[in-house]
């Protein structure tokens, strides 16, 4: 047991709280990197008590100063922790009041760590939207260079059911993920918006007695708003959920990126070959080279998804206002961003110097049937009803399918087909002649280049405001 008078609550309590209380209390191991907001948000706090005239300038200065240090001795890890330290906020607390004495015992006049955390957390979430954003545009950044680099000369065969389908571009494969990665960024954008309101103060639940001014406080921390309402404020972990979920499905991106890694740099699919600094060999077999980024990338998608399940775990039938249960959203929305963060910087590393093996996708998108389905639109352009083109041409690789002959041959002796369309069939033919426009062909790639510049550039402009 632990001595009461070293708790911020020791007035009301004899005893101190016992060691396992502490253990299992203790959240400093974790929200230790919400220090430079909590030192931000109580600059602020500080600054508006001085000017409704809770405090004196001198107070607020020695308190200022006393941050600054605190801040300083943070920032080259010369803070010493103590063992009553239940998280951050006692701990800047502490500190504060041991170097500015009586001036630091007001710190906290009018604030409470319900809406202290609530603010600590709405900075750190938005400065990790920016990062997240960040991340995943480098990585559209990577993927568009590829793209650019491939043009209108590679082509693979496009999959459905992971069955050849019709031949597209790989500039069109790649550019397939920016867009999804776009909409990624897009997310963060309205995370960063949900967490631009200030809870600071809202007090404990129910605001103060004392003339606090709330605007002053979201003014001086950059937040476009405060709180309507003291309750919400302290217990609204809506911005946390949108963030793990921005992460989770900016994740689950990834993990199909890198599930296409995985297959196409096996020996069966042959598409890609990795380069050294983003592969792994094996303790036993000398002839080995593994994706395991691509893997752990894919892999890390449930751990990220187990964050959201977890928070929303947490969050459901929690009664107004502030519950301790709170405290359990800091490491998932952490461990969410740090996951999505360093998934994103080695998936952007391992595109960027990976080795595409034109020649084994152009093989594959050679293979004739990949142009069965323009085969079915020559007949429509002669009149034909879809549905009954299908079956003609459908039956023709049927019977090449049995060995009569090729399907070459067999379009070209059908009357309702013939020598043009059988150069239908030649390599290239099928992906030149998707035209329409955001299809997989060289004519509207053109356009898509240019929509995915614009939409990278927008952006850009968004990271650097
Ligand atoms: N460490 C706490 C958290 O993360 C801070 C708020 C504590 N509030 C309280 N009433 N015990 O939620």
């Amino acid at each position: 047991m632990s001595d009461a008078g070293n708790t911020l609550w020791h007035g009301r309590f004899a005893d101190g709280p016992a060691d396992a209380l502490m253990a299992l209390s203790v959240s400093l191991s974790f929200d230790q990197r919400l220090a430079p907001e909590d030192v931000e948000g109580s600059r602020a706090h500080v600054t508006m008590l001085a000017e409704v005239g809770i405090l004196t300038d001198d107070e607020r200065n020695a308190i200022l100063a006393a941050l600054d240090t605190v801040a300083a001795e943070l920032a080259d890890e010369t803070f010493t922790f103590v063992a009553s330290d239940e998280d951050i906020h006692t701990a800047v607390e502490r500190r504060v009041t041991e170097l500015a004495g009586a001036a630091g015992a007001k710190i906290h006049t009018g604030r409470s760590r319900n809406d202290q955390v609530a603010t600590d957390l709405r900075l750190w979430t938005r400065r990790a939207a920016r990062s997240c954003a960040a991340a995943l545009h480098e990585l559209q950044a990577v993927l568009l260079a590829r793209a650019e680099e491939a043009g209108e000369r590679v082509s693979l065969p496009g999959y459905t059911h992971l069955q050849h389908a019709q031949p597209v571009l790989l500039a069109h494969h790649l550019l397939a993920h920016l867009w999804a990665l776009g909409r990624d960024v897009e997310r963060w954008q309205r995370v960063a918006t949900a967490a631009d309101v200030s809870p600071l103060g809202a007090g404990a639940l129910a605001g103060s007695s004392l003339p606090l001014d709330p605007d002053r406080t979201a003014e001086l921390l950059g937040f476009s708003a405060r709180f309507e309402n003291s309750l919400d404020a302290v217990s609204d972990r809506d911005f946390v959920a949108e963030a793990v979920f921005a992460a989770a499905l900016a994740q689950v991106h990834l993990s199909r990126i890198g599930e296409e890694i995985v297959l196409w740099s096996s020996t069966e699919f042959g598409f890609v070959r990795l380069s050294d600094a983003y592969a792994t060999g094996s303790s036993m077999m000398p002839q080995k080279k593994n994706p395991d980024v691509a893997e752990l990338v894919r892999g890390k998608a449930g751990r990220v998804i187990g964050d959201l399940a977890g928070l929303l775990a947490t969050l459901k039938g929690l009664p107004l206002a502030y519950n301790r249960d709170l405290q359990e959203d800091k490491e998932p929305l952490f461990d969410a961003v740090d996951t999505l963060l360093a998934s994103g910087h080695a998936l952007a590393g391992l595109i960027a110097g990976v080795e595409f093996d034109t020649s084994a996708m152009a093989a594959g998108a050679a293979n004739p049937y990949l142009g069965a389905t323009d085969l079915a639109e020559y007949l429509v352009r002669q009149g034909t009803p879809f549905r009954d083109a299908h079956a003609i041409v459908g039956e023709l690789v049927r019977r090449a399918l049995d060995g009569e002959a090729s399907l070459m041959h067999l379009v070209a002796a059908e009357p309702r087909l013939g020598p043009d369309a059988a150069v239908l069939l030649a390599p290239g033919a099928a992906v030149a002649n998707r035209t329409t426009p955001g299809g997989g062909g060289p004519t509207p790639l053109r356009a898509q280049i240019d929509a995915a510049r614009a939409s990278l550039q927008r952006d850009a402009q968004w990271l650097t405001d």
